[in-house]
């Protein structure tokens, strides 16, 4: 081979190299087939995995592969997730179900990528009893697909390329967006805060925190395409900037942020609650586009199980950081995580949970079951709470949570807000839905042509979790 046809050793040029050769193959596949070959990625688990599954949907339109069904599809991936059991035993489920149709189809590629991966037990399993699936890779290496696909075009076997962490940060690939209007923006990666129940910080490495030029120029590029809220992503957004040569806060990125003309909305999580800044609080207050909502996980409401959780805060802790956002904040949406049947959690312990629950009136809050993960230290605590017990609290604990839901949501009726209209109405076409600021959602009567647009809406009728309402016209 000449040196010409070398790949380049740098990133994103090494990428670009590989996208052109993958092209060759996916343009043969194409001929042999009579059709564009197509590809589909089914993505598990939260908005981190969502925004890689763009970007690794922008690197196969770019290659020439269509996006299809599963049913359809000559590529499938799977992007797991792995933060509870429940979700490395669905993907085994899909991925015995895809066996006999790749039987019928050899041609059939399927992938793996994403946390479960960066787990070794669930990639020997895999070497070991799913010989069938092509590729496997992790969390840290999801831009190289195209060169992982040109090493599967060029051989036969399993291709298996998994990193335990990386400090790097590669910039400039092609991503596709899911809505034109609307994107996720990572600012950092990983996480370096060890809660003991929690697999992510062996899954997904070390904290590292993007450059600020790169994300501020991503989002103009973004504002300049149409895109009008964002949504920051990271583990943990308000350590943002730890490690960086310039010095920077997540607050202060913000402002820069917030100054981007045609950005409208600024989402972002999650936040830790033991790094919520003042500074953050007073920006939040004070910039218009931050929306007015803040997931704060709070995971349980007694500081004997905080601590054994190495949350580093206490319950009094976290009660009076809600106090100052209520206090600079009046009207923000609050949301929360909350974990029942953490080992050693007592009734005591789960009371003082819904005790927190009761005087925080979150706006809603996600309810997990414990699950063990491995590796961490909460796995192998002896004091593991039985599920009957588990289980009762947590109906118990859900039950609470949905009536100061309910409650709290009725107290935007009759108002006026403005709406971000997302989509026709997946049950009725003549409706549209949308969202408020704190991402309550909201259906109403409209056309397709005003999605993407920011509206006034009145809420006339809450559902529960959603309204219904009438957009207002001109001069109402
Ligand atoms: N068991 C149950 N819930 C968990 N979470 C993270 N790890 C576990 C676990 N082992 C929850 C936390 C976190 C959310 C994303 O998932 O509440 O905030
Ligand atoms: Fe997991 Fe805790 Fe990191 Fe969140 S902050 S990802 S719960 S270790």
């Amino acid at each position: 081979m000449s040196t010409l046809q070398m790949p380049p050793v740098n990133e994103p040029d090494r990428q670009y190299y590989f996208i052109d050769k993958a092209r060759t193959y996916v343009r043969q596949l194409g001929e042999a087939l009579g059709r564009t070959p197509r590809a589909c990625i089914t993505t598990f688990g939260c908005q981190m995995n969502s925004k890689d599954s763009e970007k690794l949907l922008g690197v196969l339109e770019e290659i020439g592969y269509e996006e299809s069904s599963e049913e359809m599809a000559d590529l499938v991936i799977f992007n797991t997730c792995t933060v509870r059991e429940n979700a490395n035993t669905r993907v085994y489920g899909r991925l015995g179900r895809l066996k006999p149709v790749k039987k019928k189809n050899p041609h059939m590629m399927i992938g793996l990528c994403g946390c479960m991966m960066q787990e070794e037990l669930v990639v020997n399993k895999l070497k070991d009893s799913y010989r069938f699936v092509d590729l496997i890779f992790g969390t840290h290496n999801v831009y190289k697909l195209a060169e992982l696909l040109v090493m599967r075009f060029e051989s036969k076997g399993m291709i298996i390329d998994i990193w335990e962490d990386t400090d790097k940060i590669v910039e400039d690939l092609p991503t596709e967006r899911k809505y034109p209007f609307k994107s996720g923006v990572n600012i950092m990666f990983g996480c370096n805060n060890f809660c003991t129940y929690c697999i992510v910080p062996y899954v997904r490495g070390r904290e590292r925190s993007r450059r600020p030029e790169a994300i501020l120029s991503e989002i103009k590029r973004l504002a300049s395409e149409g895109v009008v809220e964002i949504m920051l992503l990271g583990q943990n957004v308000n350590s943002y900037g730890r490690g960086l040569p310039e010095e920077i806060t997540f607050a202060k990125l913000l402002e820069q942020i917030a100054a981007i003309p045609g950005i409208q909305r600024i989402r972002f999580m999650t936040s830790h609650p033991k790094d919520l800044s003042d500074e953050l609080i007073e920006v939040m207050a004070r910039e218009e586009k931050i929306c007015n909502h803040l997931h704060l996980p709070v995971q349980a409401g007694s500081s004997r199980v905080l601590k054994k959780m190495n949350r580093i805060y206490t319950k009094e802790g976290y009660l009076t950081l809600v106090k100052k956002l209520r206090e600079k904040i009046p009207d923000i949406s609050l949301t929360t995580d909350i974990i029942v049947g953490f080992p050693g959690e007592t009734e005591e312990d789960f009371l003082e949970t819904l005790a927190v629950v009761k005087e925080v009136r979150y706006d809603s809050a996600f309810t997990f079951l414990y699950s063990k993960r491995s590796n961490t230290p909460a796995a192998t605590m002896t004091d593991q709470v039985p599920e009957d017990i588990a289980k009762e609290r947590f109906d118990r604990l859900l039950k609470e949570v949905q009536e100061i839901a309910h409650e709290r949501t009725q107290r935007f009726t009759g108002q006026v807000l403005d709406v971000l209209v997302e989509e026709v109405n997946q049950h009725d076409p003549q409706y549209l839905t949308g969202r408020l600021s704190n991402n309550l959602l909201v259906h109403f009567p409209g056309s397709e042509d005003l999605i993407g647009q920011i509206v006034p809406v009145k809420l006339s009728e809450c559902k529960g979790f959603y309204y219904l309402g009438e957009k207002l016209e001109q001069g109402e």
